[in-house]
Order: C-alpha cells, then sequence, then structure tokens
C-alpha cells in the first residue's frame, strides 16, 4: 500500500513488540521452571510438569513444576524458618527490600511486560502501561507501610506464613497486590500462581534473589487447583489470600473453616455500569471501552452489565455499536491492538457457551464485522441487548469481552437492577449530575465505585468485594490490616470449655407452662418483647445452682422474625453520625441508673466483684463506641491520577451476633455497640449462661430512642441458633464468640452465601481490658470500606 493510500485508509500497520528478550530469558531457564523453595530453585519432588502457552499462538512457551504435597510443605516450612528473622528485621530493612524490588520491577519493566502478554494472551499496551507500573506503584507503596510499620500499626503482628492463591487475569499484578503488603506486615509467604500463567511470578522470584532478600521469605510454588487446596489445607499457614472464582472462594472458606487461618477472598463480579441520560455519551462509551473491552473482558470487576436510562438507550447502542467497530483485535504483541487472546481454549469455551445460553434467553447478539486471527483462542467485543435481568448473562460472570445491556426508567430503578446480583464488587455510574452521582454510588452494594471512570486502581484505595464478591481489601490501610492481627487477640488463651454452658437436649428443656420461678423473659424483636414460637424456655442457674429463672428458648422461626426486623430498620444505618452517637450515650446513661438492680442480679452468676465490673466497664465501654460513632469516618485519598477517592467506612448491614457466655452484660455490649455505633443492625444470641440479661438490655433499649429493630435479641443456645442465622440470606455477617467448635461451626455453615465471620478464635478474650474488649480492632471488622473515585478537571 502507498503512502498515499495510507492515508486514504488510515488503517493500521502491524507495530509488533519484539520478543526476543522474552524469548531468551526463557532459553536461559531451558523453557524448564522449577519451584522457588527457600531462595533456591528446586525440582518439584514428584518429578512433574505441565506446559504453560502462548494462548495468541496455541504453542507451548515452557514447561511448569507441578507442585505436590511434599513441595508445598518444603515452602512452607522454608516460610516458617524464615519468618522471626523478617518479622524482627527493623521496618526500615524490611522497607528497603520492598523498594529494592519495586526498582527491580522498573528496571525490568519491558521484560516482565513482555512476559505477561506472552503467557496470558493481553495487549501490550496493557500490559507495558498499565499492569507493570501498578506493580511497581504497589511495591513503592507498601515500601511505605513496611518503614512505617511500628508506628502506624502499634498493637498489631504479622499473622506469621501466608499462602497466597491468584488468578490469571492479571498475574503479575495479583502477586504485588499480595505479596508487598503481606511482607510490609513482616509475614512470609508461599504463592501460587494460576496454571496458566506462572511466568512473571518466575520471573519475580528472580528479582527477589537479586533484591538479596532473606531465603525462605519468598516462596512460589506453581501448579493446579491441586496445589492450591495442598496449600489451604497445610496446617501451618496462618493465613490464607485468595483471588479468583466465587466457586472456589467458597470452597476454601469451607476447607479453612475448623482452623484458625486468617481469610481474605476477592471473588467474582457482575459489575453494573450505570449511564443516566445526563451522562457525557462519548465519555461514557469511552469509559465502556475500558470496562468491558480491557483486558478481553477477563476482569473481576469488568462493567459487564450495562444499565441505561430508557430516554438514551437507541442513541447510546448506536454510539457503542460505532465504537465497538473500531476496536482492533488480533496478535497482543502488536502495540496497536486493543483486544488480545483469551487466556486458554477452555475459557473461550466458555464465553461462547454463555453467549450462546443468553441468545436462548432471548438477548440480541451483535458483533463487529472482523475478521479474527486464524491461529490462538480469540473472542470478538459482543454487545448482548435485551438482555432479561434475570438471564444467565445477567446474573453469571462470563469473564469475556462480552457487554449485557438492560435499560432503567429512574435513578432508584437503577439502583435496585444494580443491586440485584450476589455479587458486589464494583460499579460505574455515569452522570453530569454529582448529586445524582453520588447519591446512588453511596446506595450501590459495591466495594468500588467509579464516578464517570472506569477501572482506575491505586495502591493507596483499598479494593474488594461485598456480598459473594468476597472480603478483606487489598490496598490502603485497610488491605494492610488483613495480614495482621491484633497481639492481644492472638496470644489470649484458649477459652476453657467450663466457661461455657452445654446444652441439654431439647426433649429436656422446660416448658413455659411451669410456674416461673422467680424472672420470666422474653425475646426482643422489632423493638417489642416477643414470646418464643416454640413455647419452650430453658432454665437459669445461678452460680450456685439456684433455679433463677427461665428464658425463652428461641428457634428458627424467631430468628427470621429478627432478621426481618433488623432488615426494616435500616433507618438506623442512614441516621446521622452524631445521632448515632447520642442514642449511644443516653444508653450508656440508662444504664447508669440501673446499675444496683443490675448488680445485684448479675451479681447471682458471676459473683458481685464481676458483676459490679460489668455494668461499670459497660457504661464506659457504650461511652467508648458513641465516642468513635463520629469519629471512625474514613478517608479521602488521591490517586496519581485527576481523581480524588473517597473511602466510606460503610456498615456491613445486618449482622447476626453470637455473645460470649462468660461475661453476660460487658461481652454483649462490647459486642453489639461497635456494630451499631457504626449503622449495622443486630440480632443477637445474649450469654447462653445468663440469657436472662435479655430482660434488663430490653428495658435500657426501650428507654432510648433506636429504632425498633436495630437491635434485636433471640435467647435459645447459641449452637441451635447460630444455624439459622449463618444460613440466613438476609444476614450479611456474623460474629461468634465461643468455643473452637462454635466458631469453626459458624464458619462452616456461612459458605453458602460468604458472609463475612469475625470470630474470637476459640480464644478468651479479656472484656475487661479496655486493649482487647474495644477498639479500632472492632469497628474495622464491623465495616466495609467503599471506595468512591470522582474524577476533577475538564
Ligand atoms: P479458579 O478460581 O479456579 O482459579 C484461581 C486460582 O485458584 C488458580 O491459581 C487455581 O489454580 C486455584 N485453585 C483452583 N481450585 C482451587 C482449590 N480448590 N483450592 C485452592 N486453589 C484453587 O478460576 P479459573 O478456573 O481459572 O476460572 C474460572 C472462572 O472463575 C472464570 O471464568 C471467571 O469467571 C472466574 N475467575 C474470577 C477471577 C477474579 O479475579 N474474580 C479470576 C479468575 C477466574
Amino acid at each position: 500500500m502507498s503512502i498515499a493510500e495510507k492515508f486514504v485508509s488510515m488503517e493500521y500497520g502491524p507495530v509488533p513488540e519484539d520478543p526476543k528478550e522474552s524469548l531468551a530469558w526463557l532459553d536461559r531457564h531451558g523453557r524448564r521452571f522449577g519451584l522457588f523453595i527457600g531462595g533456591d530453585w528446586i525440582a518439584p519432588a514428584a518429578g512433574e510438569y505441565f506446559d504453560t502457552l502462548d494462548p495468541s499462538t496455541g504453542e507451548t512457551l515452557a514447561a511448569i513444576a507441578q507442585g505436590g504435597a511434599a513441595d508445598v510443605d518444603a515452602a512452607v516450612t522454608a516460610a516458617r524458618a524464615a519468618a522471626q528473622k523478617w518479622r524482627a528485621l527493623a521496618p526500615h530493612a524490611r522497607a528497603r527490600y520492598l523498594y529494592a524490588l519495586a526498582r527491580l520491577v522498573q528496571k525490568h519493566s519491558r521484560l516482565l511486560a513482555v512476559l505477561e502478554t506472552m503467557d496470558n494472551g493481553k495487549p501490550i499496551r496493557e500490559s507495558r502501561d498499565i499492569d507493570i507500573p501498578l506493580v511497581a506503584r504497589h511495591l513503592y507503596y507498601h515500601a511505605g507501610w513496611a518503614q512505617l510499620f511500628d508506628r502506624e500499626f502499634s498493637g498489631y503482628e504479622p499473622c506469621g506464613v501466608v499462602g497466597q492463591i491468584i488468578p490469571w487475569n492479571f498475574p503479575l499484578l495479583m502477586l504485588a497486590w499480595k505479596i508487598a503488603p503481606a511482607l510490609a506486615a513482616g509475614n512470609t509467604v508461599v504463592l501460587k500462581p494460576a496454571e496458566f500463567t506462572p511466568l512473571t511470578a518466575l520471573a519475580f522470584a528472580e528479582l527477589c534473589q537479586e533484591a538479596g532478600l532473606p531465603a525462605g521469605v519468598v516462596n512460589i510454588v506453581t501448579g493446579d487447583g491441586s496445589t492450591g487446596e495442598t496449600l489451604v489445607k497445610h496446617p501451618d499457614v496462618d493465613k490464607i489470600a485468595f483471588t479468583g472464582s466465587t466457586e472456589v472462594g467458597r470452597a476454601i472458606r469451607g476447607a479453612t473453616a475448623a482452623s484458625h487461618k486468617r481469610l481474605s477472598l476477592e471473588l467474582g463480579g457482575k459489575s453494573p455500569f450505570i449511564i443516566f441520560e445526563d451522562a457525557d455519551l462519548d465519555s461514557a462509551v469511552e469509559g465502556l471501552v475500558d470496562g468491558i473491552w480491557f483486558n478481553q473482558g477477563q476482569v473481576c470487576c469488568a462493567g459487564s452489565r450495562l444499565l441505561m436510562q430508557e430516554s438514551i438507550a437507541e442513541t447510546l447502542i448506536g454510539k457503542i455499536r460505532d465504537r465497538m467497530s473500531t476496536l482492533r483485535v488480533g496478535p497482543p504483541l502488536d502495540k496497536a491492538i486493543d483486544i488480545g487472546a483469551i487466556v486458554a481454549r477452555v475459557q473461550l469455551d466458555r464465553i461462547q457457551r454463555m453467549v450462546a445460553q443468553g441468545v436462548a434467553d432471548g438477548a440480541t447478539c451483535w458483533q463487529p464485522q472482523m475478521t479474527l486471527p486464524s491461529r490462538g483462542f480469540y473472542y470478538p467485543p459482543t454487545l448482548l441487548s435485551n438482555v432479561h435481568p434475570t438471564s444467565i448473562v445477567a446474573q453469571q460472570e462470563i469473564f469475556g469481552p462480552v457487554l449485557a445491556a438492560m435499560t432503567f426508567r429512574t435513578p432508584r430503578e437503577a439502583v435496585e437492577l444494580a443491586n440485584n446480583t450476589v455479587y458486589g464488587l464494583a460499579s460505574c455510574v455515569w452522570s453530569e449530575s454529582i448529586n445524582v452521582a453520588l447519591q446512588v454510588a453511596a446506595q450501590l452494594k459495591a466495594g468500588v465505585v467509579w464516578v464517570n471512570c472506569a477501572n482506575l486502581f491505586d495502591a493507596a484505595c483499598g479494593f474488594g468485594g461485598y456480598r459473594e464478591s468476597g472480603y478483606g481489601r487489598e490496598g490502603g490501610r485497610e488491605g494492610m490490616l488483613e495480614y495482621m492481627e491484633l497481639s492481644l487477640f492472638k496470644h489470649a488463651p484458649k477459652l476453657a470449655a467450663s466457661a461455657i454452658a452445654t446444652p441439654p437436649p431439647m426433649e429436656e428443656s422446660v416448658e413455659t407452662s411451669t410456674p416461673a420461678i422467680d424472672r420470666t423473659v422474653k425475646l426482643y424483636i422489632g423493638g417489642k418483647q416477643a414470646r418464643p414460637d416454640s413455647g419452650y424456655s430453658m432454665p437459669v442457674q445461678a452460680a450456685d445452682g439456684k433455679l433463677l429463672g427461665e428464658a425463652p428458648l428461641g428457634n428458627r422461626k424467631d430468628v427470621r422474625n429478627a432478621v426481618e426486623a433488623a432488615r426494616k430498620a435500616d433507618g438506623w444505618g442512614k441516621a446521622t453520625a452524631h445521632n448515632r452517637a447520642q442514642v449511644l450515650y443516653y444508653c450508656a446513661e440508662n444504664l447508669a441508673q440501673r446499675r444496683s438492680e443490675l448488680v445485684q442480679r448479675l451479681s447471682e452468676v458471676v459473683g458481685e466483684k464481676q458483676a459490679a465490673a460489668e455494668v461499670e466497664l459497660g457504661i464506659e465501654r457504650i461511652f467508648s463506641y458513641a465516642a468513635w460513632a463520629d469519629k471512625f469516618d474514613g478517608a479521602v485519598h488521591n490517586p496519581p491520577f485527576r481523581n480524588i477517592a473517597i473511602a466510606m467506612n460503610e456498615a456491613i448491614g445486618t449482622v447476626g451476633v453470637i455473645c460470649p457466655a462468660e461475661v453476660p452484660l460487658l461481652g454483649f455490649l462490647s459486642l453489639v455497640m461497635p456494630l451499631l455505633a457504626v449503622g449495622n443492625t443486630v440480632i443477637a444470641v445474649p450469654s447462653e449462661r445468663y440469657p436472662l440479661i435479655t430482660g434488663d438490655l430490653y428495658q435500657l433499649f426501650d428507654t432510648i430512642d433506636l429504632p425498633g429493630g436495630a437491635v434485636n435479641i433471640v435467647t435459645g443456645y447459641a449452637s441451635q441458633l447460630l444455624k439459622t442465622i449463618a444460613e440466613h440470606d438476609d444476614v450479611d455477617a456474623i460474629w461468634c464468640c465461643g468455643d473452637d467448635a462454635l466458631v469453626a461451626s459458624a464458619k462452616a455453615m456461612s459458605t453458602g452465601n460468604l458472609k463475612q465471620v469475625w470470630t474470637n478464635e476459640g480464644r478468651a478474650i479479656d472484656w475487661f481490658d479496655p486493649k482487647q474488649g474495644e477498639g479500632r480492632w472492632f469497628l474495622e471488622n464491623a465495616t466495609q470500606v467503599k471506595n468512591i473515585w470522582v474524577p476533577y478537571g475538564e
């Protein structure tokens, strides 16, 4: 083609990135990689290898070790051996290592970018300009946290040995998201890269050697899902951090339930991309290109559900189709390519299957005219319109360049549609009205909201999901907290079994028709006293065995009623922080007025000394959370773009609380007050040992301005009530204090809808010590951070 002809056609010619250096790197390793354990390259014990392919051609790039049980064990042992020394290093020394890694990533940035593109299929433009710079940024940022660790995280300590499992869509970036905070907090790690994309993790292992990182601090064990499973189940791992599918996340929750491993999960999404009629439509379409066609749509936070205001739908669809027609699909090493190859044949098959299913469900499929490369795994940009909100393509993650479009009429309907998903990872809102955008942003159940922008990430801004998109955050201060524990908590002794009453079988319970001996209380649901559905009650004894009274035996129906009441009390979450603070202060004031009668009653169960301390400290505890209610209030980040990111500490929602048996009043207040302070509603199961405290508590709550249903109290046996609470889809989180068996069942039973579970890990928490019994730690677990990104400037 002549230059004159090129001017007319304006067609791009091929501009391939040279893979020479990366191929030389592969050749230097003989195209065969072992495992990186204890600072050395080790052959897998079973001698097994698998191939990693270039998805743009289908050709084999290298043979990769399949790590087995012996290898995982060797890696965990190496990480454990290195843990003490690494943790004991001065923060400044750890900061220097992370800084060195950041510098090395920059020095080798082109090699890493090309390797990433070859292994994953993503356009070089993205790996070069987005993935690798963000990797470096993450390491720099966390070098900073390492430096400041002692001052900024006083009272915390690292988890210990961390097992990390990552997916294939952002191989090196996910590695950095996991390794940087873990090391900054003083942990050592065993990381398993995804089987489709192990190469950049292995290159990173070399950088660790080059940086002189002490042996065993970072270990890389390649392999498939079974390797990941072995790592998850290894008894000497203290924490698991996982990014990947919700299905595997659920399996990991189940597999770790009976252990005390800390867990963070970053799972799937079906993120809404909402465009209002007053949006700048051309910008919104560009945002959409980033939202769904970035990385072939293989992005957990992809804006895969387009929600358009009805009045602009037709115009918008036209603009989207026009823009889609200009997207260039082809070999990802070509610098002028927008959409590269799908990571693997199985993923391509999955996309094709799901799109066919969407069409069978009634959607209209549109794809621009284009010729796909004859080799490799490619899929064209795809628009599904007329999608019904219940269709598989509106509900399930496709993880491909496929957009499912729907319409709405009002902002309210937009929010309803947006939240009509089990996920809650990210969302986009496009409107020129800041009022509309922020109002909608506040109502979206998602960890990230991008206003008039899409798919922006920064190490300083936490990223992570609500609901079945997982829990925990990566990035920001909140991301650091995932890799540490409060020392006082961690070293608390095991809770003695004798501290907890054992529930007698139901048949042995006393019927309510038995005359009350001293005191009978009811349940407290929706701000009213309620009779139990079962018509049974449980005897409550004094320390000397004397029968003190009876408490209702709540059952499944009572729990359901309580959850319904809690859901309806959402006004509490919308109240201002000042208002919540005032209500709590008044609660403390009223408790103080009842001091003597409460001490007298409690004394019979826990003795006079403890009773007096519980009431005195109880008043103080409520004061503390009243004080925090209007001070635990998030941050504004300044990411390196023309944006601010508003990090809001949002209530989790409705929380089921199993209160400690051994400290009836103070234990209840220590758990319920922080949850209320930040706007959650609660269903509490009070101390099994002294459930009669409920009577005092509802008298207390009745005298303050707490909306009915903000706190509900269902007495009964924790182990029995826990099941209904854990299995209820409208309960968002569980706080459970009890012995090992109880907390394990709280975790195991919450796998269904992936509730956040916070427990005492079977430890005896000293509720009388304010350093353990109250603090930001509780508030951090009572909230989830939502980052709302807002651009500025023209
Ligand atoms: P996956 O969840 O199976 O794989 C992610 C990682 O987990 C890989 O390293 C894998 O080896 C490991 N793994 C698999 N089974 C495991 C187990 N039982 N225990 C511990 N580790 C295990 O995801 P996959 O199969 O690669 O992709 C399937 C679908 O998952 C995709 O189509 C997509 O919808 C979704 N996905 C979501 C991601 C996200 O970032 N949210 C990332 C990757 C996939």
